[in-house]
């Protein structure tokens, strides 16, 4: 039997505001396995975002426990939480966050540089991954001169390049239009069930959400079934 990626067990977080506290997670246990995609839906402002936060270590939870791939994500210290986001976990988020004055390429490399690789072998990586979502002959190209699906596949490409086991996708076919949305969702799950990686991804969409492995919705801090 495969081990979990992930294991979120009773997880909890609130915001507060003032005086008032607002409970987003209550008590939410989720795993997930290699290979494994589990879409997450809910009305805006359930706490989705939090959610993905939270397990891809960018916030802290109030209560419970995290673990995935050895990391106790919910008692790290600042730097081995940047460890763990850096080599664990891949995000793409709703707007590519691409970085203006650097070329696709170049924004690809970011992650293997952070992470200590010479430039070669970043460069290397970063246009195998470039190759995968068939944006490598644009490498060159600054953020400006794409496509907003190419740009988005680039956000893809930079995701996957250090090869991390999770990938946490938040809305990432939000801000496309219909085309670019299928083209980017096929990656998405092509590129990750191949690999044997485990795929978190919140969406509004039905369909989108279809495609996972489980679909989960967040009602009122629970996870139910969709
Ligand atoms: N840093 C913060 N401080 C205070 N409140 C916050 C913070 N982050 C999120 N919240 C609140 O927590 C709730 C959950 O936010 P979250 O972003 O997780 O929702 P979401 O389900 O991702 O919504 P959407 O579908 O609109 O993206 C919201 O009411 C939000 O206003
Ligand atoms: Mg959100």
């Amino acid at each position: 039997m495969n081990e979990p990626v992930f294991v979120m067990d009773d997880v909890c977080k609130s915001f507060r505001s003032g005086s008032d506290e607002l409970s987003v997670l209550r008590n939410v246990t989720l795993q997930a396995f290699p290979g494994e995609s589990v879409a997450i839906t809910g009305a805006s402002g359930c706490g989705k975002s939090t959610l993905l936060n939270v397990l891809g270590g960018l916030d802290r939870v109030d209560h419970g426990r995290i673990l995935c791939q050895g990391y106790s994500v919910d008692s790290l210290s600042e730097r081995e939480l940047t460890h763990y986001r850096r080599s664990v976990v891949g995000f793409v988020f709703q707007f590519h966050h691409l970085l203006k004055d650097f070329t696709a390429l170049e924004n690809v490399m970011l992650p293997m540089v952070m992470a200590g690789k010479g430039k070669k072998e970043a460069a290397s990586s970063a246009l195998e991954a470039l190759e995968r979502v068939h944006v490598a002959e644009r490498a060159s190209h600054y953020p400006a001169q794409l496509s907003g699906g190419e740009r988005q596949r680039t956000a893809l490409a930079r995701a996957l390049v250090n090869d991390p086991d999770l990938i946490l996708a938040d809305e990432p076919t939000g801000n496309l239009d219909e085309g670019h949305k299928d083209l980017v969702a096929d990656l998405l799950f092509q590129l990750t069930a191949d690999t044997g990686k485990t795929l978190v991804l919140v969406t509004h969409a039905p369909d989108l959400a279809q495609r996972a492995s489980r679909s989960l919705a967040l009602r009122e801090g629970h996870l139910v079934e969709a």
